[in-house]
């Protein structure tokens, strides 16, 4: 299956993301996950979009296609995989529609400003793994450790709370209109929307129905 999940920063992509790939899977394609490894090896492509980041900026979109051309090639591809955090402008899902790729489900989850700022001021994640954790609604078994390999959790730079402002006015004015357009086009892209305020395993499973009622390949 191929699936695009959509939504403000802090809606819960990523982690539902990393239940419905485990039950489905398939790879879980977080571009922004690639970006932040490229920063953590200090590459030179890390290097250009750091400080970006950490404003909550968008980086240059050719770098993210070429990333994601680059993926999604991979074998482990081959039966399907989810998209988390790509496309987030119109150019982008217009890149994805001339590649003729067909999806089977676009998810946008959406959830209140102000329940974002909440959120993300809370996050805290694994970094190689990308396993995400809230210190109240989604702990972890041991204060700040990753679950399975124990390691310690941090907390992302772009969640302070003048980074996640910038990152909700950029998907209010470059997302928002890109998902119009899925919308428009919700047959051929399959697109549905979820909220996703509440429990994150009630969320899951509303996400699970809705994927696997509208699977086409
Ligand atoms: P990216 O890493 O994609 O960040 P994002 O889209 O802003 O999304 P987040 O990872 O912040 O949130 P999420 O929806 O995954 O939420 P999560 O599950 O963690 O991108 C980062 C940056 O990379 C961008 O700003 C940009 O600079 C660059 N970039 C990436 N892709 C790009 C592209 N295509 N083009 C250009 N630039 C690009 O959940 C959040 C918190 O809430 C967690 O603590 C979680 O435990 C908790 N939580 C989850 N669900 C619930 C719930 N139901 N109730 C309560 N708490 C919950």
């Amino acid at each position: 299956m191929r699936i695009i999940l959509l939504g403000p920063p802090g809606a819960g992509k990523g982690t539902q993301a990393e239940f419905i790939c485990d039950q489905l899977k398939i790879p879980r394609i977080s571009t922004g996950d690639m970006l932040r490894a490229e920063i953590a090896a200090n590459t030179p492509v890390g290097q250009s979009v750091k400080s970006m980041m950490e404003k909550g900026l968008l980086v240059p979109e050719q770098l993210v296609i070429d990333m994601l051309n680059k993926r999604i090639i991979l074998p482990d591809c081959a039966k399907g995989y989810l998209l988390d955090g790509f496309p987030r402008t119109l150019h982008q899902a217009e890149v994805l529609d001339k590649a003729g790729i067909a999806f089977d489900a676009v998810i946008e989850i959406q959830v209140p400003d102000n329940e974002i700022i909440n959120r993300l001021s809370g996050r805290r994640m694994h970094p190689s793994s990308g396993r995400t954790y809230h210190v109240t609604s989604n702990p972890p078994k041991s204060r700040d450790k990753d679950d399975i390999t124990q390691e310690p959790l941090v907390q992302r730079e772009d969640d302070k709370e003048e980074s996640v402002r910038k990152r909700l006015e950029i998907y209010h004015q470059q997302t928002e209109p890109m998902i119009e357009w899925y919308k428009r086009h919700s047959h051929k892209y399959h697109y549905a929307s979820i909220l996703g305020t509440g429990h994150i395993e009630e969320i899951h499973h509303q996400l699970m129905d809705l994927i696997q009622g509208t699977k086409v390949r």
